[in-house]
């Protein structure tokens, strides 16, 4: 398969836009009739054929103003229809057949469990019916369903009902309309029987909203907290942007085949069950979290994303980095946390610094891009994210409000660029961003150097700064960016100084680095301070420090930022990792092991930190701070440091785990926190003493009512290989194995097991009924459960785990390319590690590239990954 890469610099507007269209659909599982009646008109003066995009139609009639097209007017490709020797303003009528049931893309309209539903975003209209299927052509839809409405109750479309109709053959048409001009990517179709939650909200206007939750049956008691969410996120917008919901009705679509986290298309949100369904027996405490946030990023996306679209697909940062970064803060004001920042930013450090060092890097703006589906990543949304934060600190939240509403003044209804939203923010507060503009042009994670000078003469303290951007797979050249850091002094002890310095700060401390070098003098600096260079992660970058064992465990313990103490103590423990992977050292120090026990024991510590802060750095993590990585040397030295950090911590940690139990459970941030910290007590004493962990995850799995307690003592049952491992596992198996959704679970800990019959095992579990390749979400639990978690038999000696995950692409190839490219991405790292895994790793992947039927989507990265 040779697919040509589109280019951001071939951009041209369309020449032709389509302002209207009528749909009719009448549903049939195999052979769905899509009747549509465009209103087309030609843009700016050119005799160009009109080209609609279209893939897997059946054409059955095409006319033009009334008119049968003749077959010497027409030409069909596998990807397009064009139309030649047309008006300037013509309605183009098209029935097309298409069958859903064969659909395991799940892209396009498809069958999710009997339930039709569709996922479009970000190409997938063309497998509904030929069309100018890209986001710069906005249209007003009318969309009629037919059905047989004993079999659908609920036939759903964007926008409000407007008819509903009796067939004289017993059918029923329901017909919706949506007010808003909107790209085809927004547009969304739903048919099923559901039970539906209902509930309203009063706008700031004080007009009614009806919300409406629609939810397998037998689910409704799982459907309350996204109601909730879905309240807060509208009161939050309201509060803090100033913004308004706009239609009547609001609703929600929970499907059990998705394969992502949501969509939210204008009015009638699809979402992946995963992100709906939960209550406290069924759902964990991060579950509950997930549904927040991505309740609130699919309610935000109607001003960001909606209300204002992207011109075109390079852009897509432009709503979605934006709208991670609305929810990151909703978030953040909903639990009132630190450590949501330290979550956040746990994910760029794992995930996306990975993305910016491998075969796939790019910048959050892509300029290049044969799939667009391999472009909903990490960089786009994490990073994208950043870059919107990195501006809300420069420009302070008040003149970041004042931008936000200059861009909906300007755009509101427009599909717009990156560019545009910046000059919003320049224009509505006089200030330059042209240099900070190369966050949008240049992959790669810039790396930030820090040298100090201490002058007790002159009570002055210098800091040297150099910035650097390693050459990534796209760009070799890397210009200096523009990076704000924000810096705080502290004494020995820990407590803040004044910064006095003749150097631009701007509110909050924030300096900002330009060139590629320069210099910062404070003055009226009494002793030697410890700098925090990177307080609450200011910019996504690398920075270098070279802090002494006493000044880390200071700031671990006493900065006034959260990100920053737990920062100092990641980088703490990394060193020694790092020394006893190198074979440098043998012991890590008794002042180091000294520090976490007195973390353990500082009682001014809230828990949710405190949990955070006795965590160990993460594999994924340590493996983006260097090259030629010996894997298992790696696994080995994070295993010497557990077992010599345990003893210590045993005695503080068990007394800390009776006391955070709770008799009561309850779902607010103090509760959770102390889960939270009880899970970390937890893992280190398993570490210190097997037989009693084992006593201690029993007697929690069976004492307890919910499901993160339950869940926390069966993920440290499996990590540690506890002899109650096997029946805690069975006894979840035999209570949930009707859910697919809890299974997930169960499946991800499978894959995960750090066992020598783990490949034994995993052949057992895809036998299970409740697997099925087919449905994203099993097959992301237990497949990504082994290849990115389980790195002890993923990485096994003989390359077996390579050959495991390889075989699972292929056979998702077919079925669902867009899970398969996501899934391979453990073996596209093949150039981090030494040989033999980077050979055995390479050798699948050149395994897969010969594929015959090799997807787009595989065949873009398999092959990035190559080069
Ligand atoms: N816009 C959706 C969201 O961010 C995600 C759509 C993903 N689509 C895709 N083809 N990968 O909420
Ligand atoms: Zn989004």
């Amino acid at each position: 398969m040779t697919a040509k890469a589109k280019l951001l610099s071939d951009y041209q507007a369309p020449d032709f836009t389509i302002d209207q269209i009528e749909l009719t659909i009448e549903l049939d599982a195999e052979n769905t009739k899509v009747t549509s009646t465009l209103r087309v008109q030609r843009q700016g003066k050119h005799d160009r054929p009109l080209i609609l995009d279209g893939e897997q139609l059946q054409l059955q009639s095409l006319h033009i103003d009334g008119q049968a097209v003749p077959q010497q007017q027409y030409h069909q490709t596998d990807s397009t229809l064009t139309i030649s020797d047309i008006g300037d303003e013509l309605t183009v009528d098209i029935v097309v057949t298409i069958n859903p049931a064969a659909n395991t893309s799940l892209e396009g309209l498809y069958l999710s469990d009997g339930a039709f539903c569709t996922q479009c975003e970000a190409e997938g209209f063309r497998k509904i019916t030929y069309y100018l299927d890209r986001p710069d052509v906005l249209a007003r839809f009318t969309t009629k369903i037919i059905g047989d409405v004993e079999q659908f109750p609920f036939m759903l479309s964007n926008g409000n009902q407007i008819a509903k109709q009796q067939l004289a053959d017993g059918r029923t048409a329901v017909t919706w309309q949506d007010p808003f001009p909107k790209p085809c990517y927004l547009f969304a179709l739903v048919a099923g029987d559901f039970d539906l939650l209902e509930d309203s909200f009063t706008t700031m206007s004080g007009r009614d909203v009806c919300l409406q939750l629609f939810v397998d049956k037998g689910n409704l008691d799982r459907a309350d907290y996204a109601m909730e969410s879905l309240k807060n996120s509208m009161a939050w917008d309201e509060k803090v942007y100033g913004l308004e919901y706009d239609l009547d009705i609001y609703m929600v679509v929970a499907v059990d085949f998705f394969n992502m986290g949501a969509m939210e298309n204008k009015g009638l949100n699809v979402f992946n069950s995963k992100y709906v369904l939960a209550n406290p027996s069924s759902a964990t405490d991060q579950d509950f979290n997930g549904i927040e946030s991505v309740i609130g990023h699919e309610y935000f996306h109607n001003w960001t994303g909606n209300r204002v679209t992207c011109r075109d697909w390079f852009q897509l940062s432009l709503k979605e980095g934006l709208t991670v970064f609305r929810d990151q803060c909703f978030s953040e004001d909903m639990t009132g946390s630190a450590v949501n920042r330290i979550d956040d930013v746990a994910i760029i450090r794992s995930h996306q610094f990975a993305e910016d060092a491998g075969p796939m890097a790019h910048p959050i703006r892509p300029q290049s891009v044969i799939e667009m589906n391999n472009f909903y990543t990490v960089t786009v949304y994490n990073k994208g994210a950043e870059v919107i934060r990195m501006m809300h600190t420069l420009l302070g939240a008040d003149g970041f409000r004042r931008g936000m509403d200059l861009y909906f003044e300007r755009h509101d209804g427009q599909a717009v660029t990156c560019d545009d939203f910046v000059a919003a923010m320049e224009d509505a507060n006089s200030f330059d961003l042209s240099h900070f503009k190369t966050w949008y042009q240049q992959a790669g994670t810039p790396e930030v150097t820090v040298t100090d000078h201490y002058d007790a003469d002159s009570q002055t303290y210098t800091l040297e700064f150099s910035q650097q951007t390693p050459a990534t797979a796209d760009q070799a050249d890397k210009k200096a960016t523009h990076v704000p850091l924000r810096l705080g002094l502290y004494d020995s002890d820990g407590a803040a100084l004044p910064l006095n310095t003749d150097s631009p700060l701007t509110d909050g401390n924030v300096y900002s680095l330009i060139t590629d070098t320069d210099t910062l003098v404070f003055n009226g600096v009494a002793s030697h301070p410890t700098p925090a260079l990177l307080k609450g992660f200011s910019a996504p970058i690398k920075l270098s420090y070279d802090y002494s064992d006493e000044q880390l465990l200071t700031l671990s313990q006493h900065c006034d930022d959260g990100f920053t103490r737990w920062d100092a103590m990641q980088t703490l423990l990394a060193r020694y990792i790092w020394g006893i992977a190198d074979g440098v050292i043998n012991e890590v120090p008794t002042q180091v092991i000294a520090g976490l026990v007195a973390i353990s024991q500082n009682q001014h510590i809230d828990d949710a930190l405190k949990a955070r802060l006795l965590q160990l750095p993460t594999v994924n993590g340590l493996l983006n701070q260097r090259e030629q990585i010996d894997i298992h040397a790696l696994l080995d030295a994070l295993e010497t440091i557990r077992q010599q950090v345990a003893p210590a911590l045993h005695q503080t940690c068990t007394s800390l785990y009776s006391e955070l139990q709770q008799s009561q459970y309850s779902l607010d941030a103090a509760s959770i926190a102390k889960r939270s910290l009880s899970a970390s007590c937890l893992s280190w004493i398993a570490e210190a003493n097997g037989q009693q962990a084992d006593q201690l995850c029993q007697s929690l799995y069976d004492s307890s009512d919910n499901m993160t307690e339950q869940l926390n003592a069966l993920t440290i049952a499996n990590r540690f290989d506890l002899p109650c491992r096997s029946s805690l596992m069975d006894q979840f198996e035999q209570r949930w194995q009707d859910d697919g959704l809890v299974m997930d679970k169960w499946l991800n800990l499978q894959g995960c097991w750090n066992s020598e019959q783990c490949f034994d095992n995993l052949k057992t579990v895809e036998a299970k009924p409740f697997f099925k390749l087919t449905n994203p979400n099993r097959a992301r639990s237990l497949i990504a459960g082994f290849a990115a978690m389980n790195y002890r038999y993923f990485h096994a000696e003989d390359g077996s785990g390579y050959q495991w995950l390889s075989q699972k692409i292929q056979n998702l190839n077919s079925i669902n390319p867009q899970i398969a490219a996501r899934l391979i991405n453990p073996l596209t790292q093949w150039r981090k590690f030494t040989a033999p895994q980077s050979i055995q790793m390479k050798a699948c992947l050149e395994q897969i590239y010969q594929l015959k039927d090799l997807s787009k989507d595989l065949h873009e990265i398999v092959g990035k990954s190559l080069e």
